[in-house]
């Protein structure tokens, strides 16, 4: 059985989704469940991007163990100083280096001949390789570029010292018979010499197609992301690719070293944190993507699960959703749940997610896994509280003006407010806007049930933008109006913070 490596780009491709921008704490989180999943490469960011970028490859490299830490850059040598600046405290590294080599970008983007582009890439190579062993370069563009051209930067980026070669379908052009065999020509050029690894782009909907092709061709690394977010349409998906190799293993006779039950935990995350939701019919995490509707099936599924089912729901992480706590359980049956859950928390943080879980068994009497890991994130992903909710309480009704009394603490202090709206949400807000006076506008909202029941903990979305900056917040209570006031307040505390 072939070994093929996962090289998670969530944090770097991913972060490239329209609205996807993530703070360092945010990534440090993302990037602690990657390695929980057990991916072997974890592109950290484009260091020289910006000063963001920079610092969260550093804490990764500084807190996480297992996978490689790695660093974009362009073939430029402040990129690659920087990059290796970033990566070199962590305990496995690497630099990945790229220059276009498509005709097109040579000549209208760059401006430079194919013979510029190649001894450029290979003199990065060489640089790269002078600060760390494991280096990785991409042509990109690859899918267009004159495939003469294309094997012989390949060839010479890997006598250079790349020990992997990434080949990116930049623009989702390329269609899985046609990549599968630039990737065998790929493998017959260069043999066991380096890595072959794909980063398809998912704009004619054939990222993972192409990818799984890649790998019935020799490709030895599939770049990948989370619920497949990326620039324009996106990447491709890793639990898809994932999953594909695991359920055809007699077809590809290929796997991963992924913990696939770790998936579900990695999909809601990162939907979370960026506040980019899955489709519904979103393969593998999608919330229709292990239910039946037809009588015929749900017949068979009560006969044998085979005749409807190719791969268990339990096998990606989901569980009949359980029942582990309620109101009379104590600190330990927590610590214990939230040990078996993965997380790993100071006493600080258990503490207060502890005071928060009794104060929601007094509101809810059924506590589920999705419950805890609504409070804990809530917990880890804490912004400096400038504004605090201290009480609401809301009127609204048919044939009634909605209004809402609002208390809050601001620096300490408690101001009051009462406002009126065309609903309880908007009577709120209003009355949250005039004691905050933000200037921020609401871009998006979103409300989810955390499990089902009419007293399931609701969860609330919000993305503010001010003055060319977008912050999203997260509030989750039984009440939704009071979920929705967490949810802003928590977005206007990002702003604040970042202000300061
Ligand atoms: O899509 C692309 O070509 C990239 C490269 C930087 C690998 O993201
Ligand atoms: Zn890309």
């Amino acid at each position: 059985m072939r070994a093929v490596r996962i090289f998670d780009t969530t944090l770097r491709d991913g972060e490239q989704s329209p609205g996807a921008s993530m703070n360092v704490d945010e990534k440090i989180q993302i990037a602690k469940q990657l390695a929980r999943l057990g991916v072997d490469v974890i592109e950290a960011g484009f260091a020289i991007s910006s000063q963001g970028d920079f610092d969260a490859i550093k804490r990764i490299g500084d807190e996480v163990e297992g996978p490689v830490i790695c660093s974009l850059a362009r073939a430029k040598e402040e990129d690659i100083k920087r990059a290796w600046e970033a990566v070199r405290n962590a305990r496995k590294k690497r630099i990945h280096t790229f220059h276009s080599t498509s005709d097109i970008h040579l000549k209208y983007q760059f401006k430079v001949s194919r013979e510029e582009a190649l001894k450029r890439s290979v003199e990065m190579v060489k640089l790269a390789r002078s600060f760390v062993d494991d280096v990785e370069f991409s042509p990109m563009d690859a899918t267009r570029t004159d495939v003469g051209y294309l094997l012989e930067v390949v060839d010479a980026v890997v006598d250079a010292g790349a020990g992997t070669v990434n080949i990116p379908d930049t623009v989702g052009y390329a269609m899985p018979d046609e990549f599968g065999k630039m990737i065998k020509a790929i493998k017959e050029r260069i043999g066991g010499r380096a890595v072959i690894s794909v980063h398809c782009h998912n704009d004619l909907g054939l990222a993972v197609a192409n990818s799984l092709s890649a790998i019935s061709n020799g490709a030895g690394q599939v770049e990948c992301t989370i619920n497949g977010i990326g620039e324009r349409a996106g990447n491709c998906s890793m639990e898809e690719v994932v999953m594909s190799l695991r359920t055809r293993r007699d077809f590809f006779d290929a796997d991963t070293n992924i913990n696939t039950e770790e998936i579900i935990r990695s999909s809601r995350l990162v939907t979370k944190i960026t506040g980019i939701p899955v489709q519904p019919n979103k393969a593998i995490v999608g919330a229709n993507a292990f239910a039946h509707e037809s009588g015929i099936h749900q017949d068979g599924l009560l006969k044998e699960k085979t005749t409807y089912e190719i791969m268990r729901p339990e096998s990606i992480g989901l569980q009949s959703t359980k029942l582990v706590l309620g109101k009379h359980s104590g600190r330990h049956a927590f610590k214990a749940r939230l040990k078996e859950l993965g997380y790993d928390l100071t006493p600080e943080e258990i503490e207060s997610a502890f005071v928060k879980l009794k104060h929601l068994a007094d509101q809810k009497k059924h506590i589920f896994d999705e419950d805890i890991e609504t409070l804990v994130s809530e917990e880890v992903s804490k912004t400096p509280e400038i504004y605090q909710l201290a009480g609401l309480s809301v009127s609204s009704g048919m044939k009634k003006e909605p209004k809402a009394a609002i208390r809050m603490k601001v620096k300490g202090k408690v101001v009051r407010k009462t406002a009126t709206g065309d609903g309880p949400v908007d009577a709120t807000y209003k009355a949250i806007a005039s004691i905050t006076k933000t200037k921020s506008k609401l871009l998006k909202f979103e409300v989810k049930g955390i499990t089902g029941g009419t007293d399931a903990l609701g969860e609330v979305m919000v993305s503010l933008e001010e003055n060319g900056k977008n912050a999203r917040g997260n509030g989750a209570d039984t009440d939704i109006i009071v979920a929705a006031a967490k949810a802003y307040i928590n977005a206007l505390n990002k702003l604040a913070a970042r202000k300061k």
